[in-house]
Formats: C-alpha cells, structure tokens, sequence
C-alpha cells in the first residue's frame, strides 16, 4: 500500500510503499511430468482451476475473467523466472495460491502473488533466493505482464516487508513507527497498465501534468522527512494533498474521493487513494475509531479495517 507516490514512481520520482499484514500464501510443489497447474480460491474472485502444459494454445479456465487472465499472466511469468533461477527449465509445477489482498484494488495483491510464486517456486526447485534477489525477478516479472510500465516499488515493499523508499532503481528499508492505517476498499477492481498508460498520455500531452508528476516527488520527499519524526498530523496533510495531485491526473474516482472524504470528516489526519487508483482502495491515518466508523456508513465503501504494518516481508511457512 503507497503511503506516497504512487504513478510519479514510475517517471523517476522516489515512493514510499508500506506493507501490511494481508498476506498472498502460495504453496508449490514439483510434479512428475512437464505441466503447470494452477489453483486458487480466496482471490475475491470464484476460485479458479487451471491446467496447461507445453504445446496447449489456451488454458482452460472455469472463471474466464479478465482478473483471472491478468492473475495467471503474473504467475506464468513468477514460475518462469524461479525455472530459470534455479536452471530446470522443464520443471512442471503444481502452484496453490491463497490470498486475503482483494485483486487490483491497490494493496499490492500482484506484487504480493509474485514475490510469494517466486520464492516458493524456487525454493521446491532447490534455490533459496535472499529478499532482494526475489524483488527484482518480481520487478522483472510485473513489467513484463504490465507491458514495461512498472516501477519496482510494490515487488520491493512485498518482499522485504516494513515501509521501503525506492526511486528508479535506488531501493531502500525504511525504519517506521507503526502508523494507525485505516484502509478503505469500495469492492471494485482497477486495471493498473490501463490507469499508468492514461497518466502517460496526459504528461505527453500537458506540461501540467508533467509538473504534477514532479510535484509528488517533492511531497515525497517532505514525507520521508515527516516519517523519521513520526509526526502524523504532517503525514495527514501531504497525503491529502497526494490525493489531490492523482485527482488531477485522472486517477481518482467517485468512491474513492467519497472515501477519502468520508475518512477526513471522520478525523482522520489524512487519507488518499493508494495503487494505480480507479476503484479499489484509499488509506487513512486515525489514531482513534472514526474514521473506520465514517468509512463503514459510506454506501461507496464496502469494507474497512485498520492495517497493521507488516515488518516482515516474504517468508517461507
Ligand atoms: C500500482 O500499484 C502503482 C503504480 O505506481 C504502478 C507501479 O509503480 O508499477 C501506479
């Protein structure tokens, strides 16, 4: 989840993503032959059941989604790379995933798949890969699906777990206090290379929004500097105004400003969007219950809850 800078990563600009306890448990296991199977339940989807192998022109998918496309395109890709990593390129593969992060709704559920696929996958093949070896083939893997636009910020924060600042390919730890995080979620999902390609467009286009962009990297910037004193009611304020520079480039929606809104009247210090934006979720930060109870009367909002911060990344269970 992106405390700050979500979009602006990918031109360059630093980002603070943090991650929190909803975990993506994967379980892998080698399989005789050459075939890959997939399963999953839990995705806030149908489960689904698939079953592929060399040579098949389509999977057969029960749930043929659009989600569940861009789901088996991250764990094709996750699988591909611990093949390689450990050097069995034959190896077949029974892959489980189980997951509590609703699908494209900007908690990071795709970077939290992958880095799971990836460690368990190379772990069953024999390779123990560190934290941030697994971070970058995750990087490598989301900007293959998402078609070269992803930042390494999500893949980062999943796999070392904490509050992390990554600008271009600078990745770093964070030491945070654990912040009140109130998460928001209005039940809808987003497509996230559809929402970075719309904020490419429109910086081609305007001058403004290239303004924008660069913008949020000196609010980051003031973030960081609000984090290492801890001083929330700072942190409040810049992430409404992080809030407002997504709004205008185009990345907002109707439910998250109610949301966002919702949270603020509540007393929160600050709320915003947070991922590619588009439907999904915002995140506030409340010391006390009310922007949780503003957020649970908001007919736009179909689920909230406070989020602790996950100082742990990707481990083995
Ligand atoms: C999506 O979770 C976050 C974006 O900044 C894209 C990325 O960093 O890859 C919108």
């Amino acid at each position: 989840m992106y405390l700050f800078g979500e979009h602006a990563v990918v031109y360059g600009e630093p980002a603070v993503p943090c991650a929190i306890e909803r975990r993506a448990t994967v379980t892998v296991a080698e399989r005789g032959d050459d075939r890959q199977r997939v399963s999953a339940a839990d995705l806030t989807l149908d489960g689904f059941t698939v079953e592929y192998g060399a040579g098949d022109d389509a999977p057969d998918v029960d749930v043929p989604t659009p989600l569940v496309e861009a789901a088996m395109g991250y764990v094709d890709e996750a699988m591909a790379t611990a093949r390689d990593a450990a050097d069995r390129p034959d190896a077949g593969l029974d892959v489980t995933i189980e997951s509590d992060i609703p699908l494209g709704a900007g908690l990071g559920s795709s970077a939290a798949v992958v880095v799971a696929a990836i460690d368990a996958a190379a772990r069953e093949l024999g390779v123990d890969l560190a934290p941030e070896a697994v971070a970058e083939r995750a990087y490598e893997v989301e900007k293959a699906v998402q078609s070269g636009e992803a930042s390494r910020a999500d893949t980062f924060c999943s796999a070392m777990g904490g509050a992390v600042r990554v600008e271009g390919s600078d990745c770093r730890t964070l030491a945070t206090p654990d912040l009140p995080f109130v998460v928001g979620y209005d039940g809808t999902s987003h497509d996230t290379g559809e929402l970075v390609a719309g904020v490419r467009a429109l910086r081609e286009e305007y001058d403004f929004a290239r303004d924008t962009v660069s913008s949020i990297g000196d609010l980051v910037r003031r973030g960081e500097d609000a984090l290492r004193e801890g001083d929330v009611a700072e942190l409040g304020r810049l992430m409404d105004v992080n809030h407002g520079l997504l709004a205008a480039l185009g990345v907002s929606a109707r439910s998250l400003d109610e949301m966002v809104w919702a949270a603020r009247e509540g007393g929160a210090a600050g709320a915003k969007l947070t991922g590619a934006g588009g439907g999904g979720c915002i995140v506030a930060l409340d010391d006390g219950t009310g922007a949780e109870t503003a957020l649970s009367l908001t007919p736009a909002c179909d689920e909230s809850f406070r989020a602790e911060l996950a100082t742990e990344g990707v481990r083995a269970e």
